[in-house]
């Protein structure tokens, strides 16, 4: 079977690679409960920023990590996005991003087709992305990672700068800083500050709090919202899915590449269902 071209739309070949079991329509994730009816989703995204419709994704030939999975966002809004290890969490970003090639299904960013164009000319219309690791330059500094993340718009450095050192103060004083010498939680401010360079639209974060102290955990999550309430739309994936829940407007849980749930943050952290299988004893199994 051959693969789609790396950077093409959709074809009916990369559609034929798709083993058949996953295009049908189960109403089983792993022996639970999946959102079958696509019907709140494509009422919600009918003006969506960002959405993504049927996404079927993956790394080796005939092997889907995406499994159809659904996914909007509103100007303004915050999502996470939660689901076991390995549900193809940060795979659906890179699949936003054009990191990972989409075989079916189509990404839309304000109307336009951007499926499977390159993470530059994603950069370009408005979308930034913070990987879950190996997220900085080690031998650069503070402010020269800073720089690499404005190399499209040099002339409005100073301006982003500026905009980056109020929502991360300490990034100003350690500004000449090597980023390889600095904490976890520092590292990861260096990260999310340097795709703020641009002035993204939307901002794709990839588990920002992983490995980080808990209370380093908890200043990430509220520079996640001191980012939304500046103006940035944001879709952050969460291992810290309580955390994650109680501070995002909407929240998806993804399993097995597709959606199993899709609600407010606050239904979703009250579902018993979710509780049971996502937040649980049973979700840390
Ligand atoms: N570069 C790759 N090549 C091949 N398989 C990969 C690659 N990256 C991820 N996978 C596989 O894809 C599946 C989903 O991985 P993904 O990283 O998207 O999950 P995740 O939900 O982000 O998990 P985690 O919570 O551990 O970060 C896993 O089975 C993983 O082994
Ligand atoms: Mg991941």
């Amino acid at each position: 079977m051959s693969e789609p071209e790396p950077n093409g739309t959709p074809t009916e070949s990369a559609t034929a690679d798709i083993p058949a079991e996953t295009v049908a329509d189960t109403s089983d994730v792993g022996g639970r409960a999946a959102v079958t009816d696509r019907t709140d989703h494509l009422a919600g995204a009918q003006d969506a920023v960002l959405r993504a419709d049927e996404l079927y994704a993956g790394y080796v030939p005939g092997v889907n990590i995406l499994n159809g999975a659904d996914l909007y966002v509103k100007k303004g809004e915050l999502i996470g996005i939660i689901g076991p290890n390995g549900a193809g969490k940060s795979t659906l970003l890179k699949s936003l991003f054009g990191l990972v090639n989409v075989r079916s299904g189509t990404v839309t960013l304000n109307g336009e087709d951007i499926t499977n164009l390159k993470a530059h000319s994603l950069v370009a219309r408005g979308v930034g992305y913070v990987p879950q690791t190996n997220n900085v330059f080690p031998s650069l500094t503070i402010e020269e990672n800073l720089e690499m993340g404005a190399f499209q718009v040099p002339a409005k450095f100073k301006e982003r700068f500026e905009f980056v050192c109020e929502i991360f103060p300490a990034l100003k004083e350690r500004r000449k800083q090597r980023a390889g010498s600095l904490s976890g939680g520092e590292r990861q401010m260096v990260a999310m500050g340097r795709a703020l360079m641009t002035e993204p639209s939307v901002l794709l974060l990839d588990e920002p709090s992983a490995g980080l102290s808990p209370k380093l955990q908890d200043l990430v999550f509220i520079q996640a919202q001191q980012i939304n309430k500046a103006g940035v739309t944001v879709i952050m994936v969460e291992q810290n899915a309580r955390r994650c829940l109680q501070i995002c407007h909407r929240g998806y849980v993804l399993d097995q590449g597709r959606n199993a749930y899709m609600a407010s943050g606050k239904d979703l952290i009250n579902d018993p269902k979710v509780i049971e299988l996502y937040l649980g004893t049973l979700a840390r199994a």
